[in-house]
């Protein structure tokens, strides 16, 4: 294989819509699919793992829609080392300019006893897989999954058997984020040393963060050798997640100097993903997160506050700037114009059509009336809100009557098929009074599994966001609202979860249980 990059250059690996996606209750509708790799494609990821084809017939959809619509990126489908898996993941693929097809087994002792085969066996499975996804397409990866766990001799040698197949890449998982930076490196050296034809072909890491060692991991994968980093936005993943893409590409922007590899990412937009991914998927990015929490830039005590006045590098190793966070946070007030919202809201990195614009300000200003100050966290929590699933119900009316005297009540009117449904409902507080009205309008046998209330802003009319996860036969739905009435944000994040329940009871498929992979 001709390679003309540079040796330090680092190709950067999405996995938000594929291993991301998988976190429970991150389901992501078609189109927010869509426009999250679009997203990726513009700040330059590498290659987007758009899905798994055949876990279902959405899957498939969103694969080969993405495949169409990318201009730069490398498409790639994920596919069980079958046949038929590969086959409708190159069906999907096929339709970019740049596809590929990954194919993975898992090779580490407990997962071998799944299939139950012997080491002969899959290492007979994975060079007729890799040879069949080989015959449809030049750009081939292929994972042993749970390779961190798998006996050193046999990795080398399946490794081998793939190469030998034809695959162009070699992903090395750490499925089960057990691996530690050392060990990480150590395993790619290993690797690049003992197997035939290495040289040839790209390695990459893929690493979970069950110990949080998932960014330092890869890291030290990169410094062996590594020149492919898969990664999800915000590290969004199963279980704790995955390497956070913000994390590894601004460490190695900033930390230069002793990791000179570089990647070709636009950092000035991933804040804008970020929020974006935090909004469609349903999960709040936690306050102190690396690069992308809401208190990454944020000083607090006066010392700190003091350096920061005099020079900013006193307490910050980037600037605010460098990821697209525009300094001033404090914008936008009831006398703020159209126009104003609009720019606003483009630096956050929303562009709306006339008629969304029409439709935000209007909130917007309701919202203004309401707060004295409108931060740009108060526009991202409108914007989540306005973007939610619009689904078969919306709330109409609610008033809650609450107080010392028990019980609490609710009257509430939900708008469900286009028509108006009122009940009044009692419950043991205001919002297990509302939810009781729902349930008693829309009947159901879902869990409520997290009910979460979160301030965006500071001060007694803050906006409250509120994520309620439902669970319904194993299957998990997130919902999420902001008002500054927190009740009201309660009311319809519940309904969000139910409409995203009537969506995914829809779109569940016998192959549904193939979405379980790390
Ligand atoms: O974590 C893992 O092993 C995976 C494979 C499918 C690559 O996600
Ligand atoms: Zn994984």
């Amino acid at each position: 294989m001709t390679d003309k990059r540079p040796d330090n250059r680092v190709l950067i690996f999405d996995t938000t819509l594929r291993d991301g996606e998988q976190s429970p209750g991150a389901t992501m509708t078609h189109d927010e699919k869509l426009e999250i790799a679009e997203l990726l494609d513009e700040m330059g990821v590498d290659i987007i793992e758009a899905g798994f084809p055949i876990a279902s017939d959405g899957d498939f959809e969103a694969v080969s829609d993405i495949a169409r619509q990318a201009k730069n990126a490398v498409i790639c489908g994920l596919a069980r080392a079958q046949f038929k898996d590969i086959d409708r993941c190159w069906e999907a693929v096929r339709h970019a300019k740049r596809p590929r097809i990954h194919t993975f087994i898992g090779t580490s002792p407990l997962h071998r006893a799944i299939p139950n085969l012997t080491m002969d066996e899959m290492a007979a499975r994975i060079h007729e897989t890799v040879s069949h996804a080989r015959n449809l397409c030049d750009n081939v990866q292929w994972s042993p999954m749970d390779a961190t766990r798998t006996e050193h001799d046999y990795l080398c040698r399946v490794v081998e058997i793939a190469i030998g197949a034809g695959a162009t890449t070699i992903n090395i998982p750490d499925t089960v984020g057990y691996t530690a930076p050392r060990e990480s490196a150590d395993l790619i050296r290993m690797l690049k040393e003992r197997v035939p034809g290495a040289d040839e072909i790209v390695f990459a890491t893929h690493c979970h963060n069950d110990l949080g060692m998932a960014t330092a991991n890869a890291l030290a994968a990169v410094e062996a050798g590594a020149r492919q980093i898969e990664c999800t936005i915000n590290g969004l993943g199963e279980r704790a997640g995955n390497t956070a893409l913000e994390e590894v590409v601004m460490a190695l922007k900033v930390r230069h100097d002793i990791l000179p590899y570089s990647t070709g990412i636009d950092t000035t937009r991933i804040m804008n993903i970020s929020r974006r991914v935090a909004a469609v998927s349903g999960f709040p990015v936690q306050y102190n997160k690396a690069i992308v929490g809401k208190n990454a830039f944020a000083h607090e005590s006066g010392i700190h506050q003091d350096g920061m006045l005099k020079n900013a590098q006193t307490f910050e190793i980037m600037r605010p700037e460098d990821i697209g966070l525009s300094a001033s946070n404090l914008v936008m007030g009831k006398h703020s114009g159209r126009a104003a919202l609009r720019d606003k809201l483009r630096q956050l990195g929303y562009e709306l059509a006339d008629n969304q614009l029409n439709d935000v300000f209007v909130r917007f200003k309701a919202l203004a009336d309401r707060k004295k100050e409108v931060y740009d966290d108060d526009l991202v929590a409108l914007m989540t809100d306005s973007t939610s699933a619009e689904g078969q119900m919306q709330v109409k009316f609610l008033r809650v009557i609450c107080g010392t005297e028990a019980p609490q009540s609710a009257d509430l009117i939900l708008t469900i098929n286009g028509v108006d449904h009122q009940v009044t409902a009692q419950g043991d507080g205001p919002v297990d009074a509302t939810f009781n009205a729902v349930k008693k309008l829309f009947p159901h046998s879902a869990r409520l599994a997290l009910y979460q209330v979160h301030a965006v802003t500071e001060g007694t009319d803050a906006q409250a966001t509120v994520s309620v996860r439902l669970e319904e036969g194993g299957k998990i739905v997130t919902g999420q609202s902001s008002d500054t009435d927190t009740v009201v944000a309660s009311a319809k994040a519940y309904v969000n979860a139910l409409n995203n329940l009537v969506v995914r009871r829809e779109k569940t498929k016998p192959a549904d249980e193939l979405k379980s992979v790390s």
